[in-house]
């Protein structure tokens, strides 16, 4: 069983979409039982919320459904448990990585916009403030850079 950890600021826009992206890519890939996702925060400010309504709304239009709660990032738990763990933004890669014990941990640590094949975008960029452009253009990179790590987990054998 392989996990991937989804991880941005608040878990309630970005990450929660790609864990769900994601999901949906492996189930549809036929591994649903070698891969498990989750996301969270590296702030506890929406402990126990559901993401954000309009990110919901956008998801929805594009087949997803939302479900996880909010919760933030567990350094010790988190970094045993799971296998790759994604940030959506520099801030995000930061915060993680400063709570990695060891190298090997560290390693684990992945930027999900290097997973983009098709858009240039360097990070993923928060949209709790913006409209909706910012929500669609989050999805947009998210399918993309899911796309990449499905790529990626069939050459490293994970499916
Ligand atoms: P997220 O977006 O990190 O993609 O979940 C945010 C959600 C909430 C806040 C910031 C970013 N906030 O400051 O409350």
């Amino acid at each position: 069983m392989t996990k991937l950890l989804f991880v941005c600021l608040g878990n309630i826009c970005r990450s929660p979409a790609a864990e769900d992206i994601m999901r949906e890519m492996i189930r549809k890939a036929g591994a649903a039982e070698k891969v498990k996702c989750d996301s969270c925060g590296t702030s506890a400010y929406h402990i126990g919320a559901p993401a954000d309504s309009r990110m919901q709304a956008h998801a929805q239009k594009r087949g997803y459904e939302l479900t996880s709660l909010s919760r933030p990032f567990n350094d010790l738990k988190d970094f045993e448990r799971f296998d790759y763990i994604f940030v959506m933004d520099p801030q995000n890669y930061d915060d993680v990585t400063a709570m990695a014990p060891t190298k090997k941990h560290l390693q684990k640590v992945k930027r999900m916009t290097d997973f983009c094949t098709e858009m240039t975008a360097d990070y993923v960029p928060d949209p709790y403030y913006g409209g909706d452009a910012g929500f669609e253009k989050v999805l947009n990179i998210l399918e993309d850079a899911c796309s990449g790590v499905l790529e990626m987990l069939k050459r490293e054998n994970r499916i």
